[in-house]
């Protein structure tokens, strides 16, 4: 899907330059044009040889060689591709970038670019953690800069934590959602996932089973597919996609906050397992137990329904809205009720009962009701159930060049 885009990669001086040596040929291997630009620092830790063998084009490496001898100059250099992608993006190089420097290659093109910008970042955790690593995340991101990563694990220096660059794959996902390619290119979609949880008091909640898994699968399934994802997510155990906006929220109402925020959209599916009811006045003391012995009483209270209040919306409804339908007895005859009592499109039924190990596990089984009736998917795994209702999305809109 990302074949004949242009990719300008530029190479920073971390450990993690090895992986980028993958993500050329990934990208190559995929039709992608990739220009390498290696810093000074990266070519302590990966060769200006093999980086220009892999990617098959020249390689930049410095201003001054570009601006003398070279046929192209920087500015040129940083729009002749379709997205810049930084992998690894050093403390150092996303600090130059937060202020706008421009004392080097790198930093030039980056400073001069009209073109989208993807940084992988790759740090020790501390320095990740440091309040200026902090502020510049926060500058770059309101600045438009795109982010994949960086993973949670070991690393190379022995600490553990968020610093490790993202694997090849994600950032390949991150650059197709940046630069929009596929059969969705154009469309934004709204994915809710996970549990929610309603707080009993400030250190209890009600929360259900969900992983989150399958909305996180849906989610990369869409952004594989060029969709802008803005993934809205309860305490999941699932990653969060990379290259989705992500909105992490914890109950019912602030879902439903968070979907009316997220702006217009072609579709939305709602995967989350959202708590039906929450407890009236959870108050900011904890409950103690009472002297006499007695039990706490609470009182429940509905929470919204957000599949129905959006697909019964009278202005703005998306174009497709999709719901689950998490049933343990009658399967199809309660989905296809559910389907007309929302009024959605489409409604993914499950059986949740414990023995199929569906809630929580990687594997699903589906069947599919829309107003042609009700059609069994094969058991598969999450990932592939995603791409399987993907697919459905791309026939259902048909030309999709918006
Ligand atoms: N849903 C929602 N908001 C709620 C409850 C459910 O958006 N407050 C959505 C879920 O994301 C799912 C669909 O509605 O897509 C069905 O969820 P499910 O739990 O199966 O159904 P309920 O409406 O809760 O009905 P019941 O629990 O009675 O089966």
């Amino acid at each position: 899907m990302l074949s004949g885009r242009k990719v300008l990669l530029i190479i920073g001086g971390g450990i993690a330059a090895y992986k980028s040596l993958d993500l050329i040929r990934r990208l190559s291997e995929q039709g992608v044009t990739v220009t390498p630009v290696l810093t000074e620092g990266g070519a302590n830790f990966v060769t200006a040889l093999s980086v220009s063998a892999l990617a098959g084009q020249k390689l930049y490496q410095n201003l001054f060689d570009l601006d003398v001898e070279s046929d192209i100059g920087h500015i040129q250099l940083s729009r002749a591709a379709d997205i810049i992608v930084v992998a690894p993006a050093t403390a150092d190089l996303m600090a130059k970038m937060a202020n706008g420097l421009a004392n080097d290659l790198a930093s030039t093109l980056l400073l001069a670019t009209d073109k989208p910008v993807l940084i992988a970042p790759s740090m020790n955790v501390r320095m990740w953690h440091h309040p200026a690593t902090r502020r510049n995340i926060a500058t770059l991101k309101s600045d438009g800069i795109h982010v994949v990563g960086p993973d949670k694990g070991s690393m190379a220096c022995g600490e553990t934590g968020p610093g490790r660059m993202a694997e090849v794959p994600d950032i390949i996902t991150s650059i197709q959602s940046v630069i929009q390619d596929g059969p969705l290119r154009g469309r934004h979609i709204i994915v809710t996932s996970g549990p929610t949880h309603e707080p009993i008091d400030p250190v209890r909640y009600i929360a259900n089973r969900s992983s989150g898994k399958q909305g996180a699968a849906i989610a990369n399934a869409l952004l594989a597919r060029g969709a802008r994802v803005t993934f809205i997510t309860g305490p999941a155990i699932a990653e969060n996609p990379q290259g989705a906006e992500i909105v992490e929220i914890e109950t019912a109402a602030e879902m439903l906050a968070a979907v009316d925020h997220a702006g217009p959209s072609d579709a939305a599916i709602f995967a989350a397992a959202v708590a039906d009811w929450h407890v009236v006045g959870a108050g900011k003391s904890k409950i103690k137990k009472s002297a006499s012995g007695g039990l706490p009483q609470f009182e429940l209270a509905e929470n919204p329904d957000i599949l129905r209040a959006v697909s019964q919306r009278k202005s703005n409804r998306p174009e497709l809205v999709v719901g689950f339908a998490a049933e343990t007895d009658n399967v199809v005859e309660n989905a296809t009720g559910k389907r007309l009592r929302k009024g959605c499109d489409w409604i993914l039924a499950n059986d949740v009962s414990p023995e199929t190990g569906i809630m929580g596990g990687d594997r699903n089984q589906i069947i599919f009701i829309s107003d042609t009736g009700a059609e069994k998917w094969p058991e598969m795994s999450k990932n592939e159930t995603a791409n399987m209702l993907v697919n459905k999305i791309i026939e259902a809109f048909g030309d999709t060049d918006t």
